[in-house]
């Protein structure tokens, strides 16, 4: 490739879960510590991230299809391409393939490598195209600048990574390649990160693993703690005022971070765990490690710390093998739960994982018809859940203004997407009355503010 000026402005797109958003947030103060500006919005960047995603086949064409775009978008405009970074969960899983058949590229930065991605550019400047898939001993979270370096402030709510990776190994899934073993961030580390983020505005923090309840550490005195110490640590904050976790998983759902559910009052009545299946077979197959029975009473003893909570899960369907009946028992389960809300996906065998070898790989008609059925059950109980939380009054942190005239939108306790107008500023705690429910938001009256 020819040599390029050092690029003066970036731009950073994050597909996929959370912890991309996090990472993606993590490169912009890497790069903002290089001198590299956030481009204006409308304008060109020098250098595009794209911080990608390898969950479901569809994740992963959309990078290519993206490549493209900026390369076109770049020619018509007369200019010169901008240096373009794939990062993330497909740079990871298919870097090589990246390189070979996208000539534009010329960093190919893993999720576990990218605070190496200043050298990386400097290299890409002179010319070279650079690979840099490693999973080293010593971590990002050590080398990367300081939390909020670069930038004054952040919103309300903030995402904080406080474990990665994992050994589950589920049948379907690309995860614990391409995001590696589970590894748990020091306690320490992750105080003086929430430190940081309260200071620069932050009044919601969400924990974020692929098993955030698999985290573990060890208090000042040396002794084991799991998620619910680091809860039960971060409540004692001052300034913070609400703390959410995702995503967990029902073998790590100990009773300790149960029963914090009903314990610590910053700890928002919301679970989000996933389940994939109400099948036991379907289960087994997918390395689930739990049955439907024993997931349900995970959940009864949530629901007996914490009786209002919330409960949000993750469904597959079209897993190789899965009969008519055994996507019934799915349905049945999901009426079972009651869900406040849910994600449901198509199967998507994905390249190197064990079911991807199955046999009996379902048609994609049967499983639009089966993701149909669920998708209706899901809205019903959404719906349901959030006309069952019609007059109750509830605190809403405010996170931006709406698209009407006076329109501010902020969350419910339960995750609820929450609107009301009124006088409030962004970052204020409000008292609201739940009054429209529709099935996506609620609508609410403003009572009063809630002092800080
Ligand atoms: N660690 C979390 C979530 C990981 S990915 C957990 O175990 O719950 C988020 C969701 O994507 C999964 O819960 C699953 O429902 C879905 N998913 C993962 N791999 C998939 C695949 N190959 N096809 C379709 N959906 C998939
Ligand atoms: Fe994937 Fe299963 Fe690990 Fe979740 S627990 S990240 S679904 S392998
Ligand atoms: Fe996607 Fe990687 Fe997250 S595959 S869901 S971005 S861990």
């Amino acid at each position: 490739m020819p040599k390029t000026t050092p690029p003066r402005t970036y731009r950073i797109k994050s597909f996929g879960c959370q912890m991309n958003v996090y990472d993606g947030e993590r490169m912009a103060e890497l790069l903002g510590a290089q001198g590299i500006a956030p481009a204006p919005d409308g304008e060109e960047a020098d250098l595009v991230v794209l911080n990608t995603c390898h969950i479901r086949e569809k994740a992963a064409e959309k990078v290519y299809s993206d490549i493209g775009r900026i390369v076109k978008d770049a020619r018509r405009e007369g200019g010169a391409a901008p240096l373009i970074a794939v990062a993330g969960c497909v740079a990871q899983a298919e870097g090589e393939e990246i390189m070979a058949r996208a000539p534009s590229v010329s960093m190919v930065v893993g999720p576990q490598a990218y605070h190496r991605l200043p050298e990386m550019l400097a290299r890409a400047v002179d010319g070279d195209r650079v690979t840099d898939t490693d999973m080293p001993a010593e971590t990002k979270f050590d080398a990367l600048p300081p939390r909020g370096s670069g930038r004054r402030k952040v919103g309300p709510t903030a995402f904080l990574t406080v474990q990665e990776g994992c050994d589950k190994f589920c049948t379907y899934c690309v995860v614990p390649y391409t995001r590696g073993a589970e590894v748990s961030r020091p306690i320490t580390d992750l105080i003086a990160e929430a430190a940081r983020l309260i200071d620069a505005g932050a009044r919601e923090i969400t924990l974020l693993g692929q098993n955030v309840n698999a985290w573990t550490g060890k208090d000042g005195r040396g002794r084991a703690l799991g998620l619910d110490g680091l809860v039960r640590e971060l409540a004692a904050m001052p300034g913070l005022a609400r703390i959410r976790y995702t995503t967990s998983h029902p073998a790590d759902m100990t009773q300790a971070l149960i029963a914090a559910h009903g314990e610590v009052d910053k700890l928002m009545p919301f679970l989000h765990l996933p389940v994939q299946s109400g099948s036991d077979r379907v289960l087994s197959a997918m390395n689930r490690s739990h049955t439907a029975d024993s997931y349900l009473r995970i959940l009864e003893r949530v629901r007996a710390a914490r009786p209002d909570i919330a409960l949000s899960g993750d469904f597959i369907v079209g897993f190789p093998g899965e009969t008519d009946a055994e996507f019934d028992e799915t349905l049945r389960l999901v009426d079972a739960v009651g869900y406040a809300q849910c994600f449901s996906f198509k199967y998507s065998a994905r390249p190197g994982t064990p079911a991807a070898q199955m046999d009996g790989q379902i048609a994609p008609e049967v499983m639009d018809e089966r993701l149909a059925r669920l998708q209706q059950a899901i809205n019903r109980d959404q719906l349901a859940f959030n006309e069952a939380s019609l007059g109750k009054t509830c605190e809403v942190l405010v996170e931006r203004e709406g698209r009407h005239q006076g329109q501010m939108l902020g969350k419910s306790p339960w995750l609820q997407s929450v609107h009301f107008s009124g006088e409030a500023q962004i970052g204020e705690m409000v008292r609201v009355e739940l009054a429209e429910a529709g099935p996506n938001s609620i609508g609410a009256r403003l009572l009063e503010k809630v002092a800080a």
